[in-house]
């Protein structure tokens, strides 16, 4: 499934010395059944008529409706915690076992894929928080609090309203307020105490190649990074089954590549061509 211009991409940084960055989104996790955020199907809209992830993710809607929020956050974590990662999860790992220092992951997945022992990932960078935690709403400390068990055995379905009970477990134990899914929010900025902005702008400097997979390019942060890397003389693959932000900047540019295709394929297919190369 690689191109040669993909081959001829890796093989140039396979020979160079800077990192091999890779940048994935919410089409890296579509095939453990995890709805992609833009796509029909993502989860923020099935069933609500007017809730869009737009209008539920944002510190705006928490401050007027806490609850409502939480309860959309929970049904997702309990959606991610049940989850299995998929063979590009695991072929991620094994390609950083492959480059070792120079393999660096930049995710902007929540859904803790990352972290299981089958597709574990050391060098990874998370850039939209992680939905395995939550922290206090009122900012009392910079402590993060693993989302309670309670709440991450079974699938919770969406309609069930919070009940006293769990709105006890959602508190923070620090100061007593809410607390809030340690999550980048639509109305807040990146930053890196809890995004790693400044890092992963760091490592982007020092990227030979980024290869960008499953994301739609939407948001500020992973433009951002594609950016730098070009600026730097880094060469960039986006990987998507369809054009999108990031494919139309590359259009064009001797350093910029498109690779049609799935994640898993083509993660795998990576892994593969790694391998022999090693
Ligand atoms: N393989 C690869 N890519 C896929 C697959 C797949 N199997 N299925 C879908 N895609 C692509 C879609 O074509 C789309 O470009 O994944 C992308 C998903 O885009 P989004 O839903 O916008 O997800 P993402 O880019 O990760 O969103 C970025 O926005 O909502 C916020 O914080 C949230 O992290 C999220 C961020």
């Amino acid at each position: 499934m690689l191109d040669g211009r993909t081959k001829e991409f890796l093989q140039e940084a396979l020979d160079g010395d800077r990192l091999i960055t890779f940048l994935v989104g919410a089409g890296t996790s579509a095939d453990s059944g995890i709805p992609t955020f833009r796509g029909k199907e993502g989860f923020w809209t099935i069933g609500s008529k007017n809730a869009t992830p737009q209008s539920m993710g944002t510190k705006k809607m928490f401050d007027v409706n806490a609850d409502e929020v939480w309860r959309w956050f929970l049904y997702r974590i309990s959606i991610c915690e049940q989850a299995k990662p998929n063979l590009g999860h695991i072929a991620l790992s094994s390609i950083e076992k492959r480059l070792g220092a120079r393999f660096a992951l930049i995710s902007q997945n929540v859904d803790g894929l990352h972290f299981r022992p089958e597709s574990l990932i050391n060098n990874l960078y998370l850039i939209h928080g992680d939905l395995r935690y939550m922290r206090c709403a009122d900012e009392c400390s910079k402590a993060l609090y693993a989302i309670p068990l309670f709440f991450r055995e079974q699938i919770r379905s969406r309609e069930t309203p919070l009940t006293f009970d769990e709105k006890q477990k959602l508190i923070c134990p620090k100061c007593g307020e809410m607390t809030r899914p340690h999550v980048l929010w639509f109305d807040e900025y990146y930053n890196e105490k809890y995004y790693h902005l400044d890092t992963t702008l760091r490592i982007a400097k020092s990227t030979g190649l980024m290869i960008v997979v499953g994301t739609s390019g939407a948001t500020n942060l992973p433009q951002r990074l594609v950016e730098r890397t070009l600026s730097r003389n880094g060469k960039v693959i986006d990987v998507n089954p369809e054009t999108n932000i990031i494919s139309d900047k590359l259009r064009g540019l001797v350093h910029g590549h498109y690779l049609q295709g799935k994640s898993t394929e083509a993660l795998q297919a990576l892994e593969e061509y790694l391998g022999e190369r090693g």
